[in-house]
């Protein structure tokens, strides 16, 4: 049972997917943390694993950048491969002040520029929100590790690049704590095939301060936020 973008063969997928948005990441991270790891997807390079955490089934592939992507691969996972959980886990850029290089964000909420949810026809404004249980184990596991933590809303953005005047930074004035590219469209697609979806972030970069991170500092954040996943998905499987 393929489907356009996944070569997996039915069963190949465990319930719980945690997806970085860099395919190679995808590999690294399952090479390293999963046992008995087996590749069910290199469609368009867009590689996907299959392995055991704690003993229990976990899988994890790539999203690929943005609404599009993720909305695709999100899509075909949850609607034909029986995926009961996605657990987006990437990066963002800052948008207050208290929000720091290193912090995570777990996304209770995500607002967008896109036009992702006029696919469903409303009169109106969508809110696409993460699950609340998968949210509040994120929470209890991220109190537990003892992290920096913040719960909260983000922005998720079509544009990297903005054209002059164009900017993110008036979505903080809404509360939005950082901006990425993928959320709305993840949250929005499991809300209307009635599945889960949590996106956890460290923040890479920031909007409003001149803070710097190293890519070794950026890697023992996101080694944090990873286990916090794999917790989550133990936890579900
Ligand atoms: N914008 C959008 N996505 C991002 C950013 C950003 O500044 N940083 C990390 N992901």
């Amino acid at each position: 049972m393929a489907t356009p973008h996944n070569e997996a063969k039915e069963g190949m997928i465990a319930k719980t997917v945690l997806m970085p948005g860099d395919p190679l990441r995808a590999k690294f991270l399952a090479e390293t943390y999963l046992e008995d790891v087996v590749q069910f997807n290199g469609v368009r390079n867009m590689l996907g694993y299959t392995g055991y955490y704690k003993g229990k089934p976990v899988s994890i592939m790539g999203s690929g950048m943005g609404m599009p992507s993720i909305g695709i691969y999100c899509h075909e996972l949850y609607q034909f491969y029986g995926v009961e959980n996605i657990i987006r886990i990437g990066s963002c850029g800052g948008l207050k002040e208290d929000v720091h290089l290193r912090d995570i964000i777990i996304v209770q909420g995500a607002c967008t520029d896109s036009n992702f949810a006029a696919q469903y026809q409303l009169n109106g404004t969508y809110s696409a929100i993460s699950s609340y249980s998968l949210l509040e184990k994120a929470v209890n596991f991220s109190k537990a590790k003892e992290l920096n933590y913040h719960v909260g809303n983000v922005i998720a953005s079509d544009y990297f690049y903005m054209a002059e005047g164009g900017s993110n930074l008036k979505w903080a004035k809404m509360g939005c704590l950082g901006v990425e590219m993928e959320s709305y469209a993840l949250f929005a697609t499991a809300a209307y095939l009635n599945k889960k979806a949590l996106t956890l972030l460290t923040v890479s970069d920031s909007l409003v301060t001149s803070e710097e991170t190293s890519a070794q500092e950026r890697e023992k954040t996101f080694t944090a936020m990873m286990e916090v996943a794999l917790e989550i998905a133990c936890d579900e499987a």
